[in-house]
């Protein structure tokens, strides 16, 4: 067996229903999950309709960079959204689904044999790049983010011997679960870091569509542009169709960035057997050329967020984020010690709701865990179970306060 699978950590998903194994929630409740976040809102006929039309493509081969008149389709995404010109010939590369390329892209990037091979990443943080991070033979170094900066990890605070073995980094903006949105300074810093450095800049971008600002999410590769990168050097940014067409089992998306790095990554993905069915290249060609259906997505979730958000931040301290689709919710002063694994098995066992406890979404490190006294809300089904389960969460998280203000120590709930 290879060793380093064995450097793996449970998944969160995984540790959470063992640590909610022993809990009956209440029967007289209907199940409400806030757990996964699966997008749920209808997938648009445009994609169904398309997929149908082109079911003779399962028929071949596919290569795996895609058909060119997709990585036009996509380039010409980017353009649109970005005002960003790229090469849709050596600059894209599809991908099935973001998640696979985040992984593959550290197989590609990192280099074992040299001494302390690091990956960067934030934390909280997707927890793939972990995995990606140890499989490939790296070890991980983990940049806390600061609620007092809206979210944002403090990449400054990283030492210099460090970044001197980082081999990739890691940045997701939209951020999951945090929702922040980075900065064209902090970008800046970070290609500067990059340049001197000479790592790869991984950028997760897979939230980008769902904002509640007016203005749409700073891309990575817009702000290489507007910084005079236009060769994107070291720079990779991931795309999804998941979240922003509502098709997360198609398994869609596609990488755009440095030329020299998509030419390796198409050597390794062409032997790890990473090409995307045609049928689907298909019907994702025409999910990239139309916005009307993700216009309309975005707004679901706003007048969904709207409803929502202020319900909650009565009892707990919360706000919208800037994007993408979880509340970060800070349960700390409602809960002794702020435990947030038994605040969500308490909510779970008297009100059938399931959240995600955020101590799960990320590591200790530098003394603290920052995702300890909180919970992630991922707000995906439809409005009113939405605002139903937030609803329920505040008469949980008034009866917490109201046993705690009588002063009666608190009991952990089917502890
Ligand atoms: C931050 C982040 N990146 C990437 C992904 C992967 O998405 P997909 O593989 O569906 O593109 C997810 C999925 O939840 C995510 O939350």
């Amino acid at each position: 067996m290879n060793p380093l699978l064995s450097r793996l950590n449970p998944y969160p998903f995984e540790r959470l229903r063992a640590l909610t194994r022993d809990i009956k929630p209440n029967p007289t409740l209907s199940p409400i999950s806030l757990g996964i976040g699966e997008p749920k809102h209808a997938t648009p006929a445009l994609i169904h309709e398309a997929l149908a039309a082109h079911l003779k493509g399962l028929a071949v081969y596919p290569a795996t960079a895609g058909e060119p008149v997709l990585r036009e389709a996509c380039a010409g995404w980017i353009q649109r959204r970005y005002g960003v010109a790229v090469d849709a010939a050596t600059q894209i590369l599809p991908v099935n689904g973001s998640r696979e390329a985040l992984f593959a892209l550290a197989q590609t990037v990192v280099d074992p044999t040299k001494a302390r091979a690091t990956v960067v990443c934030p934390n909280p943080f997707y927890q793939i790049y972990e995995g990606a991070a140890l499989l490939a033979g790296a070890q991980t170094y983990f940049v806390n983010s600061d609620p007092a900066r809206n979210f944002a990890p403090d990449w400054s605070a990283v030492p210099d011997s460090v970044w001197a073995d980082t081999q990739l980094l890691y940045v997701c903006s939209p951020g999951n679960p945090t929702g922040a949105v980075m900065p064209l300074d902090e970008w800046k810093n970070l290609f500067a870091l990059s340049d001197r450095f000479g790592f790869v800049i991984a950028s997760d971008e897979c939230y980008s569509e769902i904002y509640f600002r007016d203005e749409a999410p700073l891309g990575s590769l817009e702000a290489a542009n507007r910084l005079g990168r236009t060769d994107f050097k070291n720079l990779v940014a991931f795309t999804s169709l998941s979240k922003r067409s509502n098709v997360p089992g198609m398994r869609s998306g596609f990488v755009a960035g440095d030329a020299d790095l998509m030419k390796q990554f198409l050597l390794y993905r062409t032997y790890h057997g990473s090409a995307m069915s045609p049928t689907l290249q298909h019907a994702s060609i025409a999910a990239w050329n139309d916005e009307a259906h993700v216009v309309d997505n975005r707004e679901q979730y706003r007048r969904k967020f709207a409803q929502v958000t202020p319900v909650l931040a009565e009892v707990m301290n919360v706000a919208l984020p800037d994007a993408g689709f979880y509340l970060w919710a800070d349960i700390s002063a409602l809960i002794p010690g702020g435990d947030d694994i038994e605040f969500a098995r308490g909510l779970l066992a008297q009100y059938n709701v399931a959240v995600l406890p955020g101590s799960l979404l990320a590591r200790e490190a530098h003394g603290v865990n920052p995702g300890a006294g909180r919970i992630r809300l991922a707000l995906v089904a439809e409005a009113a179970e939405c605002l139903e389960a937030a609803h329920r969460i505040a008469a949980y998280a008034r009866s917490l306060s109201s046993a705690s203000s009588r002063g009666s120590p608190f009991i952990p709930h089917n502890a």
